[in-house]
């Protein structure tokens, strides 16, 4: 059974649909903890599925290195085979990603490369195109630039506005999270392969 931790910065709702995917009896992993760098009201969901959380708030913290210093600190704790950023709006410091690197994973509201940051939905409304996406991908030290693990194509409707399409967006990435998580749980994706074989 493949253990997982899932960080998470706000609603947490791939978190809530991933809960609900180990809470299945043939679901090949299980989260055990999860974390956030704010009192974020994903906590709920964890709460409600009884699995515990931390804490680590970043304005606590003096810098990028000392908040990721704690945030490893926590996960070395746990010890989980795969973490994964699920919302969670912050850069991590390299050396926790190189910690972690492959076994740490990040989904994006948009069809990566096109769009990385905070305002992935945002950026490619006012870039005008006709379809994004959602990606998920390997953390690596820059800004969702990390090799692609999954993605798939949605389409920007007329009327569109940021939320409208976010939500359209989001049960893809969670479909896309899900099959990730299952798939590297049964040793179908090999996320030191999928590193190896972007790497330059
Ligand atoms: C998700 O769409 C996730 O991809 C995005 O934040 C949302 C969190 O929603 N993350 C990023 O944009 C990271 N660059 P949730 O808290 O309801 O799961």
């Amino acid at each position: 059974m493949l253990t997982v931790a899932v960080l998470i910065s706000g609603a947490g709702s791939n978190l809530r649909a991933l809960l609900e995917a180990a809470a299945e009896p043939d679901f090949p992993a299980r989260v055990i903890v999860v974390g956030a760098d704010r009192e974020a009201d994903g906590f709920g969901h964890a709460e409600y599925f009884g699995i515990p959380t931390f804490l680590v708030p970043f304005e606590q913290f003096d810098s990028r290195e000392a908040w990721g210093a704690e945030l490893g600190a926590q996960l070395a704790v746990w010890q989980p085979d795969l973490v994964v950023l699920s919302g969670l709006m912050r850069l991590l410091p390299a050396d926790l990603v190189a910690a972690w690197s492959p076994r740490i994973i990040n989904t994006h509201p948009a069809y990566l490369p096109e769009f990385p940051g905070a305002h992935g939905v945002r950026d490619a409304l006012a870039a005008g195109v006709d379809q994004t996406g959602a990606s998920v991908i390997l953390v690596d030290a820059g800004v969702d630039s990390g090799p692609i693990l999954a993605q798939e194509r949605v389409p920007v409707l007329p009327g569109d506005d940021e939320h409208a399409l976010h939500d359209r967006i989001k049960p893809v990435e969670r479909r896309l999270l899900i099959d990730v998580v299952r798939r590297v749980a049964t040793g179908d994706l090999d996320l030191a392969a999928a590193a190896r074989a972007s790497a330059p």
